[in-house]
Formats: structure tokens, C-alpha cells, sequence
């Protein structure tokens, strides 16, 4: 491509892009007003609204065999351009599927009638992972307007059901293997560095997540009349549930370090390098401290440290005042962040052995898995990965980093391993965004340089040696 060449592209893209504004806002918001919250099945049909949204507007920005693609869960939306001949392809993915809203009263504004407040789009999706998978759209359309057509060629996969560890993707890549080949997947639902610096995420945590069921007798019992004579529940649950980690913040379940990766020396060194504030991050974070796993760094905790944390938990007498009683049954919700090369399967097993082994006699104590996904690693030094962090660096004026994330995105994991594809994970969200809390938001300037990172990675990757 010669200089004026890629003057010319990069002129006819910003006229477009200036002129599609207004309407592409709207577009966005149109998306963002569909609750497409997929763990709810009240609102199974407004996810299935959101996927045919989509799809709609795919085919519209001049995508190809479009198509909601069922799964036997929430469907996929699959759409392809391969007319770029001798060029890579790209399998691009996101979700479409969000988070429930609640507690709602939190929020500043109605979470599903997006609002611009002071240059950020406020509403749930407006940054995981609605935003960034409209970018994509608004990116494909940008090319079909402006160039007729992708400089590589593109399968895009998104699906409905990544906030609920994507339970039915694994089997439809499976079943659709033939028809997703491709050169490498790129993930947009990730984010910048702290302070909002470009960043592309290297690594992602997986996830093993367990509900603990303890049941006493059939029903609440007099604790006049029976305390002392049996077991309590939710006294059985506290118990099991302190025994689960140590006041060094280590976990107790045996065998749970045992496919840990530790740090190298290397390792350790680049973490400590990354631009982060133990105190910024405790202040914008609220909380009175930082406290995790002793002998690691906050940073490293976050991402690099398998956890364990009880995300609900509940049983006996509620309301107001006092009643007394020894509850039936008691209930906790209990996950761990896992990091290579742990896997959730075995890390299930090991839980509930355990669980079983300390759980007191005189209840009944079950657990039930509540699904998750593995860990998974993408490599820096894919041509695919430097393309992209170029193109970044062309767009936001700053090479970005390379992190590690502690959230996970279990689709990853099978992107390697079913499709045996190398993962990119071109992310645009900023931290502090309050993804999955009240009042989530995406910066407008990050939506807008996601379309133009798009692009300049997709031009980027045309111009690889092949
Ligand atoms: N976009 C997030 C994943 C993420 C979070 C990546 C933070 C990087 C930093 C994704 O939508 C998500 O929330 N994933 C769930 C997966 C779970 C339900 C299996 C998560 O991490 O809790
Ligand atoms: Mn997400
Ligand atoms: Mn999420």
C-alpha cells in the first residue's frame, strides 16, 4: 500500500465515521435498551430480541450469511465476509448477553434507558459487552461503506450466554468446527489498564463456582426447645466455610495448589513494573484495605492468584427483630478464581470432597456445581497480537501494555482447544467501569477508538508477511 493510499482510506474513514455519528449513537443505544440480561429466564425472550438486533444490524454493515444460530441455550449470532483472498481470517467474538440490574435503586439513571452523561454512555452493556461488539459492527460497516469490503476475511461469533459461563458454546463450536476455520480469534470484552491505558490482555483466570446446601431437620425448629440437643445449619455452614481459607489467605482444600504455575523471577519483575497504585486502587475501590494471599503483590493477586470467595450466602430468620429458632437449611455460594493450569473440573472435585470430609455430623451437606471454565494464557508474540498492538498504539496515541486480567472469559480456553486457535484479547473497556455493579458506563472516546482500532488492526493484519 502505497502513502497516499493509506491517506485516502484513513480520510474516507473519519469522513464516515464523522458523519454516521449521530446515527451510530443511536444504533448503540437501541442495543443497550434491549434487557438482554441472559441469567433470567423472564427475559429469555428480550435476549433472543437483542441476538436478532444484531443480527439485523450485522447484515446491514454488509456482512454475509448471517444467522441466529441456535444452541439449545441462548443462540449464537454468526455472520462471515470471505472474499479477501489469500488473506488471514479473523474470528472475531463478544457477547451480547449482560448482567441483571439489581439493586436497582443504586442506579442514577434506569439501567436499560442508556443516557450520555459527561462523555460516557451510562447503561448495562455499555461497556461488557454490548459496546464493544457495536464497535465491531460499526468497524464492518465502516469498511463495507468506505472500501466495499474487509481487508482480511471475518466470521463473527457472538454469543448470549458468557455471563453464564457460556454453558452451550463449547458443543456448538464442536458441532460447527467445519465451518469456524480460521487463523486466530480476536476477544473484544476486555479492558485498559488502570488510568485507562491501552492495554492487551495476556492472561484471563478461570472459574470453578459451587453452591454449598446444608439441611438440618424438615423444618425451623424451637431453639428453646431443641438447642443444644442438634445441629444448627447455619452454625454447620460458618464452620465449613471458615475452614475453607486461612488467615494467610491461602486455601485450605488439599490439592488445590497442585497445577498452580508459579511466578518466575521474570515474572514477578514485569508485574512490578506495570504503572499501579496500591492506594489508588484501595481508594477507588472503597474498601478500609487490600488483604489476599501473603506474599504477593496486589497486582499479582489479582490476576496471577487462584481465590476462593463466597458470593451469597443464606438461611434462617431474616427479617426484622428476633425470632427464635435453629433454621432447616442454610446456603452460600461459593466460586474460585483459578489460574493456570488448574482445572475447574478437578478443583470441583477436590471442593467437594472436601466440603464433605469437614462437614459436623447431625445435617446433611450437598454441593452442586454451578458450572465455569478454565484458565488460559494467549501468547505475546503472535504476529496477530503485535499487529493489534500497533494498531492500538496508532489510535491511542500510546504502545499499550500487556496485562493479566483476573476475570475470565471461558470461551477462550476453547478457542484454543477446539478450534486450536491462537486468542487475541483486543479489549476497550476502561477499568473502574463498573461492569456488573449499578451505574456501569463506557468512555465515548474508547467506543470511538475501538471502531478505528478495529479497522487499523484488521489493515494491520492484511499487511503481514505471508
Ligand atoms: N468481560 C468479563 C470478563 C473480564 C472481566 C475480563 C474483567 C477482564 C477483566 C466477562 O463478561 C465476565 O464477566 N465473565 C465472567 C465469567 C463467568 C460467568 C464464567 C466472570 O469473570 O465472572
Ligand atoms: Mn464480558
Ligand atoms: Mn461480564
Amino acid at each position: 500500500m502505497t502513502d497516499t493510499t493509506a491517506a485516502d482510506l484513513h480520510r474516507s474513514l473519519e469522513e464516515h465515521l464523522t458523519s454516521t455519528r449521530d446515527d451510530r449513537l443511536e444504533g448503540y443505544r437501541e442495543f443497550l435498551r434491549i434487557p438482554s440480561i441472559g441469567a433470567l429466564p423472564e427475559h429469555t425472550p428480550d435476549v433472543r430480541r437483542a441476538a436478532e438486533w444484531l443480527a439485523a444490524s450485522l447484515e446491514a454493515a454488509g456482512v454475509e450469511h448471517v444467522e441466529v444460530a441456535e444452541t439449545g441455550g441462548h443462540p449464537v449470532v454468526y455472520g462471515d465476509w470471505l472474499h479477501a483472498e489469500g488473506a488471514p481470517t479473523v474470528l472475531v467474538y463478544g457477547h451480547y448477553d449482560v448482567q441483571p440490574v439489581d439493586p436497582l435503586d443504586l442506579w442514577t439513571s434506569p439501567p436499560f434507558e442508556p443516557v450520555i452523561v459527561d462523555g460516557r454512555m451510562l447503561a448495562r452493556g455499555a461497556a461488557d459487552d454490548k459496546g464493544q461488539i457495536h464497535a465491531h459492527v460499526m468497524a464492518a460497516r465502516a469498511l463495507t461503506a468506505t472500501r466495499g469490503g474487509f481487508p482480511i476475511n471475518v466470521r463473527y461469533v457472538f454469543e448470549g450466554e458468557e455471563e453464564s459461563s457460556s454453558a452451550h458454546l463449547a458443543a456448538w463450536l464442536e458441532a460447527n468446527r467445519g465451518r469456524l476455520a480460521a487463523d486466530v480469534a480476536i476477544i473484544s470484552d476486555t479492558g485498559f489498564f488502570e488510568g485507562n491505558l491501552p492495554s492487551i490482555t495476556v492472561s484471563l483466570r478461570g472459574l470453578m463456582y459451587a453452591q454449598i446446601d446444608v439441611v438440618g431437620s424438615p423444618v425451623d425448629l424451637h431453639s428453646g426447645g431443641f438447642g443444644g440437643t442438634v445441629e444448627n445449619p447455619a452454625n454447620a455452614l460458618a464452620q465449613i466455610i471458615a475452614a475453607l481459607k486461612g488467615p494467610d489467605g491461602r486455601v485450605r482444600i488439599p490439592g488445590f495448589y497442585d497445577d498452580v504455575e508459579e511466578l518466575s523471577a521474570a515474572d514477578h519483575a514485569a508485574i512490578a513494573e506495570l504503572p499501579f497504585d496500591d492506594e489508588r486502587f484501595r481508594v477507588d475501590t472503597g474498601v478500609p484495605a487490600l488483604v489476599g494471599e501473603t506474599g504477593y503483590s496486589t497486582l499479582e493477586r489479582r490476576a496471577t492468584r487462584p481465590t476462593l470467595d463466597v458470593n451469597g450466602i443464606w438461611g434462617g430468620f431474616q427479617g426484622h427483630g428476633a425470632k427464635t429458632i435453629i433454621p432447616a437449611h442454610a446456603h452460600a455460594k461459593v466460586s474460585c478464581r483459578l489460574v493456570a493450569d488448574q482445572d475447574p473440573v478437578d478443583i470441583f472435585a477436590k471442593f467437594s470432597a472436601f466440603v464433605a470430609d469437614i462437614a459436623p455430623a447431625g445435617v446433611t451437606v450437598g454441593v452442586q456445581d454451578l458450572g465455569g471454565g478454565r484458565p488460559s494464557r494467549t501468547p505475546v508474540d503472535h504476529p496477530v497480537t503485535q499487529a493489534a498492538a500497533r494498531a492500538l498504539e496508532r489510535v491511542f496515541g500510546r504502545a499499550p501494555l500487556f496485562t493479566r486480567e483476573g476475570g475470565s472469559i471461558p470461551v477462550t480456553a476453547d478457542f484454543a482447544s477446539i478450534l486450536g486457535l491462537p486468542v487475541v484479547l483486543l479489549g476497550f473497556a476502561q477499568p473502574h467501569d463498573n461492569a456488573h455493579a449499578p451505574n456501569e458506563w463506557m468512555l465515548l472516546d474508547n467506543y470511538e477508538g475501538a471502531i478505528r482500532a478495529i479497522v487499523a488492526t484488521f489493515d494491520e493484519i492484511a499487511a503481514l508477511p505471508r
